[in-house]
């Protein structure tokens, strides 16, 4: 039974202000979580409630989310079975009455839903991937292929390059460990690309290297060479995959602006660009290629492409089940991005992950480009079978940390690692 709720406001990782709650249950067991932040966000997304009080944190402080969660959600929660983790949820929703939790907050009300499976988790005296496990009704469980930021461009990296995120996966590895170790390799090696060839070093906001090149053919180029100098095979051990975030280059009359090219695409130029990189370059899977609304181009993009690379819908699908469905019916990606901060509650992910894969959609659970210590997202991978999981690289302890997860994870459970099989759309 919960008997307290607490929060408070905490930092992210960019500095700015989030949410961290505290559940107490009657048997004294504890639960804590705090939640992400995105910078290239979707339109769609759960509501994260921002003070606007321009006088601190420059409008971004969370205090109303945070007395929300001190007062009405506790008062709501206050009795319930923190077992129930879907009547918990529920309970929040309708307490919110809001669809994307706008009136108290999807960054108060995703807080204390992950705080509540945590103390469940200790009351069972359970791992949380065990708990998420329960939660989802599943019976095995799997280590996912990570994908991991090596170069990044777009609202990570001050638009030093027109697409956001090129990032590498470690497909050939045979555990968590061995995949870690691989990652480590690959992006030491980036470091060392980018000074061999006098670019800048410096991290961008998900821990890859910044070199700021004119076009995406570019990047790829250089991630042959960083997979190379890194004593690995490009195209085997180490296979790429895309995040164009599309939507932040699109501009009002829908085009979308290549600016380091110096030109704009439209839908069908942009379709034709990412198809040739997937010809010419062993990219996998290709995240938010067009905008968010561009759904017509995109079922298009996806009969050009999708039988040969994993499409990935991010702020197209904004971990929500009707945009999700919508996809679905129209044949839009064979993929999905899972932030649990753009659904809004646990639960919700859980389903959506159940969803995407009834589909036949592959799953990739992500962390947002501002994040905390909490490694929440490792056991959610893990638990949910999602197969994949998106964390960014080997760099701030806030991204380290949810690598360390998923050590212990493997070490407590010894689950198979999902491997190239956990990909959708390969050839
Ligand atoms: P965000 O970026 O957290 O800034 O939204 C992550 C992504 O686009 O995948
Ligand atoms: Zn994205």
């Amino acid at each position: 039974q919960i008997s307290a709720v607490r929060a408070r406001q905490i930092l992210d990782s960019r500095g700015r202000p989030t949410v961290e709650a505290d559940v107490t249950l009657a048997d004294g067991s504890f639960g804590r979580a705090s939640v992400p932040s995105g910078a290239s966000t979707g339109s769609a997304e759960a509501h994260e409630l921002r003070d606007g009080d321009a006088t601190t944190y420059a409008g971004l402080g969370v205090l109303k989310a945070v007395a929300h969660a001190n007062s009405e959600i506790a008062a709501a929660l206050a009795g319930l079975d923190a077992r129930e983790q879907h009547k918990v949820d529920l309970a929040m929703r309708s307490l919110d009455g809001t669809p994307q939790l706008a009136r108290l907050g999807a960054n108060a009300v995703l807080a204390v839903s992950i705080a509540v499976a945590r103390a469940a988790a200790a009351s069972l005296r359970q791992p949380l991937f065990e708990r998420v496990r329960e939660i989802a009704g599943l019976s095995g469980l799997s280590m996912p292929v990570p994908m991991v930021n090596i170069l990044s461009g777009g609202l990570h990296a001050g638009r030093g390059m027109d697409v956001q995120d090129f990032l590498a996966m470690p497909v050939r590895a045979t555990s968590i460990a061995d995949a870690i170790h691989i990652i480590s390799r690959v992006r030491n090696a980036a470091t060392e690309e980018a000074r061999a060839r006098g670019l800048p070093t410096l991290l961008a906001d998900e821990g890859g290297v910044s070199p700021g090149l004119p076009s995406g053919r570019d990047a790829l180029e250089m991630m042959l060479r960083i997979t190379e100098r890194a004593g690995l095979k490009p195209g085997d051990d180490v296979v790429i995959a895309i995040d164009v975030a599309a939507a932040s280059l699109q501009q009002p009359d829908g085009s979308y602006a290549l600016t380091r090219e110096g030109r704009t695409a439209n839908a069908v130029e942009m379709t034709e660009m990412l198809a040739g990189w997937v010809r010419d370059y062993p990219v996998v899977s290709i995240e938010d290629g067009l905008g968010e609304e561009d759904w017509s181009a995109w079922a298009e993009l996806t009969q050009q492409v999708g039988h040969r690379t994993q499409l990935v819908g991010d702020d197209l699908f904004t971990t929500h089940p009707d945009r999700l469905a919508r996809g679905v019916r129209e044949r839009v990606a064979n993929g999905v991005l899972v932030k649990a901060n753009q659904n809004g509650t646990l639960s919700g992910t859980i389903d959506l992950i159940a969803q995407a894969k009834a589909a036949g959609y592959a799953t990739i659970v992500s962390a947002r480009s501002g994040e905390t210590e909490d490694a929440f997202m490792s056991d959610l991978a893990v638990g949910s079978g999602a197969g994949q999981i998106k964390i960014g690289s080997l760099r701030t302890s806030s991204t380290v940390a949810k690598y360390n997860q998923l050590l212990r994870i493997e070490e407590a459970c010894s689950a198979p690692y999902a491997g190239i099989s956990a990909l959708v759309g390969r050839p």
